[in-house]
């Protein structure tokens, strides 16, 4: 009996322990699935997440990046994010530079300033805005508009509309010069004919290619008024600069002035793909000015060299010489220290030599004289 009851027991035991491990083994493999089912979750929630921020922190650097306008991301005083414009506007060289700075120490909120890392202080337009964002932690967007641009671009259209209304003016003043030149010119041509008076026909021969030039200048602005193409070929800048200097000694004449022509034989030859009228009316305003700068004897040289690929031409006079607080003010449109001047000559000369990949500069100093250099492309 003892031995049965110890038999059954064992087999209790045993059906009891193996029923605990099957139990314990179920129970054990829900856990693990538990678990690893709460992990997959997890993940998938959390690469959601990491998604959806990524996803927002992409779209805001692509609105950041094509706003028109600079932009700012401050968070408790400091600036955290700023976009290309507002780097350049502060012309500071890294973003990672400007980033974590005091945003206080770039822009001035009571005045509208911004100051550049250069120091420089300019005028802006400044906008908060801080909907949606975390307020409690000072985080705002600050949208900045340069106030100076626009006041550069106000200035260009202006300048641009003098110049047409000038362009217009200029249009109606040569053709009223048209028409008295021609009947001049006609009546020089019947003088030039008459056979009787042979002493007069070098000087109408002299009056007749003045009036030519003056027809030529007299087109010129009667183009003015609308853009023209430029007529564009190849000459040999020699004759171009020869002639001006023909034209020109007839007034440099009168002061007892000598135009001296410094010129290295071997560019005699040297084409320039250039408007050869355009450029002779730049040439021929500088001539002009240096002749009005010295008004008494002396000297006006005209030196060519080549460089490169480059002519340099120096026009070197003995005048007057620029007071150093007027040369920035020189080559502006209307600027003029003559009674008679219109202030022009040297802004249409600057815009042609431009039109002809040029470049144009000058350097006086007071009481010495003044030097004119132009800088043009050969044309091999
Ligand atoms: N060679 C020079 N020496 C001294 N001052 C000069 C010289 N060239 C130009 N300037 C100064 O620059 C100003 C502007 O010259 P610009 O040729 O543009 O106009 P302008 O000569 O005054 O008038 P315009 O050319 O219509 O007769 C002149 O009034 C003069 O004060
Ligand atoms: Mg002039």
């Amino acid at each position: 009996m003892f031995k049965v009851k110890v038999v059954e027991m064992m087999v209790l035991a045993l059906f009891v322990s193996v029923g605990c491990v099957l139990i314990l083994y179920m129970f054990q493999g829900f856990l693990v699935q538990l678990g690893a089912t709460g992990l997959f979750v997890f993940m998938l929630l959390f690469y959601v997440r990491r998604k959806w921020e990524e996803d927002d922190r992409l779209k805001m650097a692509s609105i950041m990046k094509d706003a028109p306008i600079a932009i700012m991301i401050v968070k408790e005083h400091k600036i955290v994010n700023l976009n290309q414009k507002a780097l350049n506007l502060l012309m500071g060289s890294k973003k990672r530079v400007i980033r974590g700075k005091d945003v206080t120490e770039f822009i001035s909120f009571s005045n509208n300033q911004l100051t550049k890392v250069s120091g420089e202080t300019v005028d802006v337009e400044l906008q908060k805005a801080s909907e949606g964002l975390q307020e409690k932690n000072h985080t705002f967007v600050l949208f900045i508009k340069d106030l100076q641009q626009d006041k550069e671009k106000e200035a260009l259209i202006q300048h641009y509309e003098q110049l047409s209304v000038l362009g217009e003016l200029a249009a109606g003043i040569a053709h009223e010069i048209r028409n008295p030149i021609t009947s001049l010119k006609g009546f020089l041509q019947l003088i030039e004919t008459d056979h009787s008076n042979s002493s007069s026909k070098s000087y109408t021969k002299i009056m007749l290619s003045e009036i030519e030039r003056i027809n030529l200048i007299v087109s010129e602005l009667l183009v003015l008024g609308k853009p023209k193409e430029l007529n564009k070929n190849k000459h040999h800048f020699f004759e171009i600069i020869q002639l001006v200097v023909t034209l020109t000694k007839t007034q440099a004449i009168i002061y007892n002035i000598e135009i001296k022509f410094n010129f290295d034989p071997s560019l005699k030859h040297v084409n320039i793909y250039c408007d050869d009228n355009k450029l002779k009316q730049v040439f021929i305003n500088i001539i002009r000015n240096a002749i009005e700068a010295m008004k008494k004897e002396g000297t006006i040289v005209i030196d060519v060299t080549q460089v490169n690929d480059r002519l340099k031409v120096a026009f070197i006079d003995e005048g007057k010489g620029i007071p150093k607080e007027k040369m920035e003010s020189i080559g502006k449109q209307f600027f003029t220290t003559k009674e008679n001047g219109t202030g022009l000559g040297l802004m249409i000369s600057n815009h042609i030599i431009k039109e002809h990949n040029g470049n144009m500069t000058m350097e006086s100093e007071e009481g010495k004289g003044t030097k004119v250099f132009i800088e043009l492309p050969i044309n091999s």
